[in-house]
């Protein structure tokens, strides 16, 4: 549908739920990390909906408001958080095992996050290997799972008083698959879900059910979801924004920071060697190679449309991108992320960037959910529906806006469209950076 200026945006009052297909390392620390802001424990570093601000009009004007009150977005009183897992854990048990946040702070939260406990995952062994959990729906088939999902959220939203509801899968990353012919259409994914096809992944049975229902949807994880012609075609006919893949934390955000910059500079890359070292679940679950595949194609493609080598074949007509991620369980959450970049200047000489990037994946991640279930909310309310390509800035492999239209990668670029569409459907004027007007 176009991307209309001025849209009707329907105030945020009253509750809105957050979903959150797999309660893991991620899952709670958006949470609990919620929760302790809320409680004035800390504050939402990290996150551009809470921190950031928007430049309205010419700079001489001085309007710079903060994006969350200049678009509108539920605040965080507002959430109640909700989901589903493989294991019984409560949030506070499995924010702890999660090893992410300090126990002191957990403890401070500790009764909130008890209160949130995971309903049963709907579940298959064969799309994440490394995974056995038994907090799961008795069999049944892949139809009445998508049934038994409704029913749960229909639950959730009673006994938690939601007015909305929007969902962010932060569940493990499932085997790399393409789509087959029952994701081709919704006629053809709703008879594999009635005749169980073993083609269509959970991720794809939580999607469903909550496109149906009309809840914007998110896909936190490289795996195949939301990119299907099924849903897609749900998504728009159901009026639902939906936004993915994988987020953008780490090593590609480091990428997706510096390759525009040696593009800008039009210095010449010959290689880049990314490596990881990380020791959490989510690590443990890349270490099936089915797994990986799908998170190193995510990560691969980072690069070709910042770098346009048929562009530029003298700068980027060859280089060579390898990702490795290695399973080393005493790094827990805290990953290491180790860049070598081989890169030529001024008549070709050569040089090279080391970077080492000791971070805290779901540090990085936790903001992004919380953003993300925002502006969705925000999307929701302004009628938007299908891709939201202004939400690009979240994802290492973003969703094409349509077929032929390659996604933007660049963070900057991203950013830029972000604010410009808020801009844009509030209308306001694109800050365009020309600045013809102070030239006068
Ligand atoms: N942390 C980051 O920086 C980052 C970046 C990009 C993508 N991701 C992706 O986000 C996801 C979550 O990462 P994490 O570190 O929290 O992993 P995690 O292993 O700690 O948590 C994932 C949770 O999902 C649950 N789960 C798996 N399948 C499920 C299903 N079918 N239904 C319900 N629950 C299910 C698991 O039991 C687990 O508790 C992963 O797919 C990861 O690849 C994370």
């Amino acid at each position: 549908m176009p991307l209309e200026s001025n849209v009707d945006i329907a105030p945020a009052q009253g509750k809105l739920g957050v979903l959150l297909p797999g309660m893991g390392a991620v899952g709670t620390t958006f949470i609990a990390g919620v929760l302790a802001i809320r409680k004035g424990l800390s504050k939402p570093i990290g996150s551009l909906t809470q921190m950031g601000t928007i430049r309205i009009g010419p700079r001489t004007d001085d309007n710079v408001p903060l994006i969350k009150d200049y678009a509108g977005l539920a605040t965080l009183d507002d959430l109640v958080f909700g989901g589903w897992d493989v294991f019984e854990d409560d949030a506070y048990v499995a924010a702890s095992r999660a090893g992410v946040l300090e126990g002191h702070l957990l403890e401070q939260l500790g009764e909130e996050l008890r209160a949130i406990k995971p309903m049963k995952a709907v579940f298959e062994q064969s799309y994440v290997k490394n995974l056995h959990g038994d907090h799961v729906k008795p069999e049944m088939s892949k139809w009445d799972q998508a049934q038994a999902l409704d029913d749960d959220i229909n639950r959730f939203a009673e006994d938690n008083g939601c007015d909305r509801l929007v969902a962010v899968w932060c569940g493990s990353t499932e085997v790399y698959r393409e789509a087959s012919a029952v994701h081709q259409s919704i006629e053809a994914f709703e008879q594999g879900l009635k005749d169980s096809a073993p083609e269509i992944a959970p991720s794809q049975i939580y999607a469903y059910a909550c496109l149906k229902r009309g809840i914007p949807y998110a896909n936190g994880a490289p795996n195949l979801n939301l990119d299907t012609p099924a849903l897609l075609e749900l998504a728009r006919r159901n009026q639902v924004p939906i936004t993915g893949k994988d987020f953008k934390t780490g090593q590609t955000l480091m990428k997706t920071i510096l390759a525009p910059g040696f593009k800008a500079r039009m210095l010449g890359v010959e290689g880049w060697y990314s490596t990881n070292i990380l020791g959490n679940r989510d690590g443990e679950i890349l270490d099936d190679p089915e797994s990986f595949k799908a998170k190193e194609m995510s990560k691969l493609g980072v690069l070709d449309t910042i770098f346009e080598p048929e562009r530029n074949p003298d700068l980027y007509g060859d280089i060579h991108h390898v990702v490795r991620i290695n399973y080393y369980p005493p790094r827990g959450d805290n990953k290491e992320g180790w860049d070598n970049i081989d890169i030529f200047g001024w008549l070709g000489y050569k040089m090279q960037i080391k970077v080492d990037f000791l971070c805290r994946d779901s540090i990085l991640a936790a903001p992004l959910v919380l953003d993300l279930a925002l502006f969705l909310d925000l999307a929701k309310r302004g009628g938007m529906s299908g891709v939201q390509e202004w939400l690009s800035f979240y994802w290492k492999s973003p969703q094409p806006v349509q077929e032929g239209v390659y996604p933007e990668h660049d963070i900057f670029i991203q950013l830029t469209k972000l604010k410009n569409t808020l801009r844009h459907l509030m209308g306001d004027d694109p800050v365009t950076h020309v600045g013809a007007e102070y030239y006068d």
